[in-house]
């Protein structure tokens, strides 16, 4: 309903205009505050404007709504769209939609690709839309990718789902750690315990890389010879040295099977843009920075001190942007990604919004970054970039999560099992509804309910909280979850198994029923709440939504006859059940969700 929010305010704010011409001049006392009515029997929107203009003008907020009514029912055109408005409460004014223009409304997003979601168009001055960069997932080569990047990853995607979804170019950026000191002291051991991994493709296991990785760390720590060993190999590597780059490729491809297992396993599309990639371009960060007055060298390394940032001792903190051995460091390279991601083409990107997903961990890292970037004016005045935190997964102790055993959780374990566990509950649905079903069936309902109640679990919480991990939750049939989302379009699809007509056409509807309704009202916000998670990048935003849908259908199913209606009733119906069924769709395909027909 933004259309028709947006052509009321444009009335209300008119009508404003008309009756109290004296609060033209005192600024923003002719926004209407028009807001989404908060309870069904309050209508469908309301103007709160009357309190704020009763403090501009010397009249009573009840009395400057009764002139806000008597001036709008002035209008044929909001004559024609809303019911006559009703004053509530001290001064606010409740609006209801006329059910003959709902009922157009259902019409017109029947059978609509975008379900009302308008596409963006580029600006006036511009020819192209400018692409939009998420950065996300980003796991570590050499390191097993964690419950961290598994948040990163599907919140990432839902992002840029949306994101396609409204027509903007998206970049998915996967920044992985494939550069950096640990290569050196990874590849410096390997040469001892495994030379034959520097050398060959596939001789080692992701799992022996994640053992020899740790192994060589604690001999960084230990032996100062091996320090100095692990700095040639990282002097080599930077240098180019052949040898030394293509172990370093023999050692990315590995982990990048291993990542790309999980992306197929999830279904994720991801361009692989490493650490590495910026490596060339980080000397010009520094001398940039040096030139622009922001360096200053401190025991002979190259730091920034910014405005807030203060260190546990409640000293200055420096962010240091060249070590005193020359290497650089993490916020380095992210500035260096900054400047090429936001340069236009064909030097950069030329993107106009970066967000990078990650841990609230990083927030300072990300805070410091932008503050640097902003200083060095190396953000275009229309352009954006900004941190989505999330918080951190736990079990359902509440503590970091663990396997039995205390070791970190494997991601391919930890989905197998969703997809193990589905597969139980399957089983003993079959049994006990004495259904035969195919193995093929079962495999294909258990992965992809699995995969959707890992998703979904993570993506209904809103992600700046913990959230607890919980295999029987998310799989319940019961509750915010996406079995009981998947179940009410098998519900829809099974009318039509039963002879209701899911094909038939829109024009004559008619309808008088409350839940029938409560439920076009349900449908018709879908348009407003995308916008809504594509501005505040909330997808919990989104599941609240299609949940709340999924039980005022199931209200309306369960309580006025469908199939055994009378027509035009009837056929009415069955429009509704479809277009529930495309907006549970379309919003879980948002959330990067596969839905099925029977399950
Ligand atoms: N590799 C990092 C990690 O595992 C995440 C990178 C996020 N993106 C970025 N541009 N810094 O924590």
């Amino acid at each position: 309903m933004r259309v028709i929010y947006q052509v009321l305010e444009k009335q209300i704010t008119n009508a404003l205009g008309k009756a109290f011409p004296e609060a033209k001049e005192s600024q923003g006392s002719l926004n209407p505050h028009l807001m989404r009515a908060t309870k069904p029997e309050f209508g469908d929107f309301q103007i709160n404007g009357a309190l704020a203009l009763a403090k501009v003008i010397k009249k009573t907020p009840r009395k400057i709504a009764e002139d806000i009514i008597k001036e709008l029912q002035k209008n044929s055109e909001f004559q024609k769209l809303c019911l006559p408005p009703e004053i509530a409460g001290p001064g606010f004014i409740n609006i209801s939609i006329r059910e003959d223009c709902l009922t157009s409304e259902i019409q017109k997003r029947y059978r609509d690709k975008q379900l009302a979601v308008p596409l963006v168009k580029p600006n006036n001055d511009k020819k192209e839309l400018e692409p939009i960069i998420v950065d996300f997932s980003s796991p570590n080569i050499a390191k097993e990718m964690h419950v961290g990047h598994l948040r990163s990853t599907i919140i990432g995607d839902s992002i840029a789902r949306i994101l396609e979804f409204r027509g903007h170019p998206v970049l998915r950026l996967n920044h992985v750690g494939d550069w950096g000191t640990q290569f050196g002291m990874l590849i410096a051991h390997l040469k001892s315990v495994a030379p034959k991994t520097l050398t060959t493709a596939n001789a080692v296991d992701i799992g022996d890389l994640v053992t020899f990785y740790r192994q060589a760390k604690r001999c960084f720590d230990e032996d100062e010879d091996f320090q100095a060993a692990s700095r040639d190999e990282v002097v080599k590597l930077q240098k180019g040295d052949p040898k030394t780059l293509k172990a370093w490729s023999l050692l990315c491809n590995q982990s990048r099977k291993e990542f790309q297992k999980i992306y197929d396993l999830l279904d994720i599309q991801l361009e692989e843009r490493g650490e590495s990639f910026y490596n060339p371009l980080l000397k010009k960060v520094v001398d940039d920075l040096a030139k622009s007055g922001l360096l200053i060298t401190d025991n002979g390394a190259k730091c920034i001190f910014l405005e807030g940032f203060i260190g546990k001792d409640g000293k200055p903190m420096p962010i240091i942007i060249q070590k005193t051995d020359g290497g650089y460091n993490y916020a380095t390279t992210d500035l260096a990604a900054i400047r090429y991601r936001l340069n236009p083409k064909p030097e950069g990107d030329g993107a106009c919004r970066v967000i990078y997903i990650t841990d609230a961990g990083q927030a300072n890292h990300f805070a410091g970054v932008f503050q640097i970037a902003k200083e060095a004016n190396w953000i275009p005045e229309h352009c954006r970039i900004e941190h989505v935190p999330f918080g951190l997964v736990q079990g359902e102790d509440g503590k970091k999560l663990k396997t039995r055993s205390g070791e970190t959780v494997r991601l391919k374990d930890l989905l197998d099992e969703a997809i193990h566990r589905a597969k139980q509950d399957l089983i003993r649905r079959l049994r006990e509804e004495t259904r035969k079903e195919s193995d093929d069936f079962i495999e294909h309902v258990s992965k992809t309910v699995g995969i959707a109640a890992v998703k979904y679990a993570d993506l209904s919480q809103n992600r700046t909280t913990n959230y607890q991990f919980s295999f029987n939750r998310m799989l319940s049939l019961q509750g915010n979850t996406a079995p009981y989302l998947l179940y009410a379009l098998v519900r829809i699809a099974g009318i039509s198994r039963k002879g209701g007509d899911l094909d038939s056409e829109a024009n004559d509807i008619e309808f008088s029923e409350n839940q029938e309704w409560n439920l076009i009202r349900e449908l018709l916000k879908f348009d407003e709440i995308v916008i809504e998670v594509e501005e505040e990048l909330l997808p919990n935003r989104l599941c609240n939504y299609l949940f709340e849908l999924c039980q005022v259908f199931n209200r309306f199913y369960d309580q006025i006859p469908v199939l055994k209606a009378k027509e035009p009733s009837k056929s009415s119906r069955l429009v509704l059940c479809r277009l529930t069924a495309e907006t549970l769709k379309l919003g879980l395909n948002l959330l990067g969700i596969q839905t099925l027909e029977r399950m």
